[in-house]
């Protein structure tokens, strides 16, 4: 949540910074700001609302230096008004801060400052941590930065990522980590060094970085950085290469990145399953997960976290694991695990799924799991990311970077990767044939093209969106491995077109929802030719019988269907296994003309952020 962008070095700041907030601006795009040292002053521009704004002002009052700070934002605390936006000035002006996170005791912090005479110019928690530094720097530090400021953080409460500048010093950018509330990449130029808060800010200049980890401080200069504990001792870390492409985080020929997305994903599934299947070994290769056969024999049982649209893809998971590889898979949201004294020990894999690797409920489900011993697995889309870098072992999703708010490509890629890790589990624990191996290894070679054929109803679903749009309540069903497909098709809906929808367990309509069904609620089907295509077929007509207007997503070629549907959108034939990477696509397309339809932000709706670093 937020986004982070600073740099040092031979450049003009201001276009560094803006560049780097437009590309984290699916963090949050409530307020955006800027602050840049130029003679002997700070300058900060920031106001309410989108970067388009900002970009618009500094045309007309420019600021240029070498050295600056910018930030976009998700608001916790305070209204999302100028006074709030970051970057923040301490009271004399000497410092000036940009924060992710939340100080859990600023309260009692502005409190004790405006009790010695603080005056306080905003109602964010953020505002403390900069007076704190100001009072540190003249009380205890003797005017240096990097000490006043590990003065000050030991006071907050929470989880942190702060990026500090001063005019006393005003060479270096001051960077901590403290906890998840998102993460701090360092990267490194001739002569220029940056800081952000996500890998894409500054993917065009560099893609050599350092990423800090908990309690780890840096002084970035223009000529080098160094890293230190916040207990003072120096840090050696590890330079990773990012292998992102800039290009392919740019719209191209769409309107949104979210339809770029959606039409990725034939490509996107193929790079996951790249290199994984060895066609003529027959075999799966996972290296990147640090098992042995001796472990994957011993294992119990995997409990699955995640939140969003991430636990949704672990539910889908859940059928591949339990069936392919005999074990026991429980999928829980990251929010709620450690509040329930999760039991676990060595013969748990927990398995963590995030597209951005840094969602603070994943992470913290993450940590209760390593502090009770069990094994921590990631499936990651975000290289370097946190959750890559703290699990024994990692699938990463490939998806390349996914900037709509919306997830998309991250869904169908994490899906590919767990049926994936359920025939590498069920190959190592030998409860699949070669044969078996054999068949399920070309259903996923088959996978891109009918994902391809999948994305043909598009101009379908254009047209239905145009006749569907108007409702204000969908209901969503689907059964066994499509009732997360439909919580998923109904997440898509709400996420960006702000239409109450509901997904459902088709089978569970019959004890509640179909209460409020009427001939103003559609209902959306997934009722391919599976082992339930009978039951969802007697599903339609229950909600046919109360007047509900019925979309269904059928199999090619079926007909009785209908005579049953008021709207039929045909999928190809697949395996039933991957059949709901295939209807969630056609649900993500009908979101996305919905919300076109209705005018809404599809990148940036409403309240949301692409990565949740909060609680
Ligand atoms: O980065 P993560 O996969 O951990 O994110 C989890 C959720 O915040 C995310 O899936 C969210 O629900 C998306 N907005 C869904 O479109």
């Amino acid at each position: 949540m937020c986004g982070i962008v600073g740099y040092v070095g031979v450049r003009d700041a201001l276009p560094v910074i803006l560049d780097g907030l437009q590309r984290l601006e699916y963090r949050g795009y409530d307020s955006v700001g800027v602050a840049v040292f130029a003679g002997d002053t700070i300058h900060v521009r920031r106001n309410a609302g989108k970067l388009a704004n900002l970009r618009e002002r500094v045309k007309t009052d420019p600021i240029s230096g070498g050295i600056g700070i910018g930030h976009t934002r998700w608001a916790t605390h305070g209204a999302p008004v100028e006074r709030n936006a970051h970057p923040h000035l301490s009271m004399n002006g000497e410092f000036v801060v940009v924060h992710n996170g939340i100080v859990e005791n600023y309260l009692e912090l502005r409190e004790e400052l405006t009790a010695e005479g603080v005056v306080f110019r905003s109602d964010t928690d953020t505002e403390v941590i900069v007076q704190l530094i100001e009072k540190f720097a003249s009380d205890g530090a003797h005017g240096d930065v990097a000490e006043a400021t590990r003065l000050a953080v030991q006071h907050l409460r929470g989880a942190h990522a702060i990026v500090v500048m001063s005019k006393r010093q005003p060479d270096r950018l001051i960077a901590v980590r403290i906890g998840n509330a998102g993460g701090i990449a360092i990267g490194t130029g001739e002569h220029e060094h940056f800081v952000a808060s996500d890998i894409p800010a500054i993917l065009d200049y560099t893609h050599s970085m350092i990423f800090l980890e908990s309690r780890q401080m840096a002084i970035v200069r223009q000529d080098g950085f160094e890293i230190q504990t916040l207990g003072g001792q120096q840090v050696h870390a590890q330079a990773h290469t990012i292998p992102y492409d800039p290009v392919s985080a740019a719209k191209g020929e769409y309107k949104h990145f979210m339809q770029k997305e959606i039409f990725e994903q034939a490509r996107s599934i193929t790079d996951t399953i790249g290199g994984r299947v060895d066609f003529e070994g027959n075999q799966v290769v996972l290296p990147s997960l640090n098992l042995t056969a001796e472990q994957a024999q011993q294992l119990q049982r995997i409990v699955t976290v995640a939140c969003g649209t991430s636990y949704f893809s672990g539910l889908i998971g859940k059928f591949y694991i339990e069936q392919l590889a005999r074990l026991n898979v429980e999928v829980d949201y990251g929010s709620e695990y450690r509040y329930r004294d999760p039991i676990l020990d060595d013969t748990t894999a927990v398995l963590a799924i995030t597209q951005s690797g840094e969602t603070v409920d994943t992470l913290a489900a993450m940590e209760e799991a390593r502090e009770k011993g069990a094994i921590v697995w990631s499936i990651v889309n975000a290289v370097g990311s946190q959750a890559m870098r703290v699990a024994d072992g990692h699938i990463a999703m490939n998806a390349g970077p996914e900037i709509g708010v919306a997830s998309t490509k991250a869904f169908t890629t994490s899906v590919v990767d767990q049926y994936l890790l359920a025939l590498y589990l069920g190959q190592l624990r030998g409860t699949l044939s070669p044969d078996a191996i054999k068949s399920h290894t070309q259903t996923l070679a088959r996978l891109p093209d009918l994902v391809g054929r999948t994305l043909e109803i598009e101009r379908a679903i254009h047209e239905l969106a145009h006749q569907v749009y108007a409702y204000t309540n969908f209901l969503y069903l689907g059964r066994g491995i499509n009732y997360p497909a439909a919580l998923e098709g109904a997440l898509k809906l709400k996420e960006i077109s702000y239409i109450h929808a509901e997904g459902y367990p088709a089978g569970e309509m019959k004890h509640g929802p179909i209460a409020l069904i009427d001939e103003h609620m559609p209902v959306v089907t997934i009722a391919l030719k599976d082992n339930v295509y009978d039951k969802m077929l007697s599903q339609i007509e229950q909600a046919k019988a109360r007047d509900a207007i019925v979309i269904a997503l059928a199999t090619e070629g079926d007909t009785v269907i209908q005579t049953k549907a008021d709207h039929v959108i045909y999928l190809p034939e697949a395996s039933a296994l991957v059949n709901p990477v295939l209807s969630v696509i056609a649900l993500q397309l009908l979101a996305y003309y919905v919300a076109v339809r209705r005018g809404a932000d599809v990148d940036q709706p409403r309240n949301l952020a692409k990565s949740v670093t909060v609680e």
